[in-house]
């Protein structure tokens, strides 16, 4: 056992493990999910809730999971085992973590996918010919394309591998090193030029000024369930980048870091894009696809339009890559510290089956009919495709178990003894209660009722 631990990598420094965190954090969750979710929950009051919902729910389950990673110094199955060996049934949730890594990452990597494709299309200067009611079209042509949905997946699956293959620190490490701050500098660039259009007043108003007559209980439940993703919280992700971590490092101080980058950022891409869109008033119906429709041929009408166009996609892009390395990884550090596989051989054959696993996402938009439209019954008369299934089942139901579950072991099965170690000076004590109320109480019925709700068990009360 001590020897495999020996052989496990470790974070270079401190700031290694921020920008690693920070790029897991950041990704498609802030740049496609968290834009669209607030245009459609009406703005500045939903903005304001998601904050609580990071603040009071998000940041404990954070520290929760690097306190479980650097404690045990081990992957997500191994790290409930090392606390409780006699009580095995906690293995379990790092099971469902790893296989929930192993689900996102198939359909993440075809959706990051579709990022290459448009920075080539943006290279190529195709949206500058497009009229932006056509530029659905393009996308929709671009999702029946079998032949390059595959081709991208794979790619993308590739340079993950790439890079996780290369071990922490002189693989996820490095990169992090090189893809994070060029992340910040192209969306603080194009944030910039965003703020100065004339739409831009607009667009901070509805950010910034919470206007509660649109809130429904709905949105709320969409916030606290984004939290979860957008902080790569459930899975054992965090807990995974926690076990890399030098036994010095305040865990503290590093999960609060990457929670306030992640909603920096995702604040940031409302005002990228935002602006675009109100300039041009146009009336945004589809605005899943909005990072893929309407804002690269908005942004291609702008002076050096191509080029933003091009910094926009690499931006998304970059940001994808740093969050699929911290979904290869968990699955990979459960083979070498579980199956005792080696680190090369292993992160091949588990990619190639996520891989093969994502291949129906790729096609589900009506490459196989099996798979696209009414591939899965979600309730209430509404039918997803296989894609969307996964998206489903992993972002409302597996994270927020896996959160909850390890809200209850950290919470109430830890023992004080056991944990106070993390909390060392005057102000961590301080901290050290607050954390510890949270994570028993506010944490696990704050999921809990998100759940229920799902289940439709709460519709008496919330009929709004
Ligand atoms: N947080 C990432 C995003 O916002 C996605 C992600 C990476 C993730 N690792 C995760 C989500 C682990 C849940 C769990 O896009």
């Amino acid at each position: 056992m001590s020897e495999i631990k020996q052989s496990r990598g470790h974070w270079g420094s401190r700031l290694g493990f921020v920008l690693a965190a920070t790029g897991s954090a950041i990704g498609l969750g802030n740049l496609w999910k968290f834009p669209y979710i607030t245009y459609e929950n009406g703005g500045g009051a939903f903005v304001l809730i998601y904050l609580f919902c990071i603040l009071l729910i998000g940041i404990p389950i954070m520290l929760a999971e690097l306190l479980l990673g650097k404690r045990t110094q081990s992957n997500p199955v191994g790290a409930f085992g090392v606390f409780r060996p006699e009580q095995p049934v906690w293995k379990l949730v790092g099971v469902l973590g790893v296989f929930t890594g192993f689900v996102i990452l198939s359909y993440y990597s075809v959706i990051a996918g579709w990022t290459i494709e448009y920075s080539m299309k943006a290279v190529m200067g195709q949206f500058s010919t497009v009229a932006p009611e056509k530029a659905g079209e393009m996308f929709v042509a671009f999702l029946g394309n079998p032949y390059k949905q595959m081709l991208w997946h794979f790619v993308f699956m590739a340079m993950t591998v790439a890079i996780v293959i290369g071990g922490v620190s002189k693989g996820i490490e490095r990169w992090s090193k090189i893809l994070m701050p060029a992340l910040i500098a192209i969306i603080l660039f194009l944030t910039f030029q965003a703020l100065r259009l004339d739409g831009a007043r607009q667009a901070v108003v509805f950010i910034f000024n919470p206007d509660f007559s649109q809130l429904t209980s709905h949105s709320v439940l969409e916030a606290l369930g984004h939290a979860f993703f957008t902080l790569s919280l459930g899975m054992g992700a965090m807990l995974t980048y926690g076990s890399y971590m030098e036994k010095k490092v305040d865990i503290v101080k590093a999960g609060v870091i990457v929670a306030v980058m992640d909603t920096v950022i995702a604040i940031m891409a409302c005002l990228m894009m935002y602006p675009i869109i109100f300039t041009n008033k146009v009336e945004v119906k589809e605005s899943i696809g909005i990072i893929f429709t309407s804002i690269p041929a908005l942004l291609a009408r702008l002076p050096f339009g191509n080029m933003l166009a091009v910094m926009f996609f690499l931006l998304v892009c970059f940001a994808a890559l740093t969050s699929a390395i911290s979904l290869l990884e968990v699955v990979v550090s459960w083979g070498v510290d579980e199956l005792n596989w080696r680190r090369k051989p292993t992160t091949l054959l588990l990619a190639s089956v996520v891989f093969a696993f994502g291949v129906p996402s790729a096609l589900c938009n009506g490459t196989l009919p099996l798979f696209s439209a009414k591939f899965f019954p979600k309730g209430g008369g509404e039918w997803l495709n296989y894609l969307d299934a996964w998206d489903y089942l992993a972002s409302n139901w597996f994270l927020p178990i896996g959160g909850f579950m390890t809200a209850v072991f950290v919470g109430w099965v830890l023992k004080k003894e056991e944990v106070i170690g993390e909390f060392p000076s005057k102000t961590h004590k301080v901290i050290y209660v607050v954390w510890r109320f949270l994570l028993k109480f506010l944490t696990p019925v704050g999921v809990l009722v998100v759940m229920l709700y799902k289940l439709g068990a709460l519709n008496f009360i919330m009929a709004k």
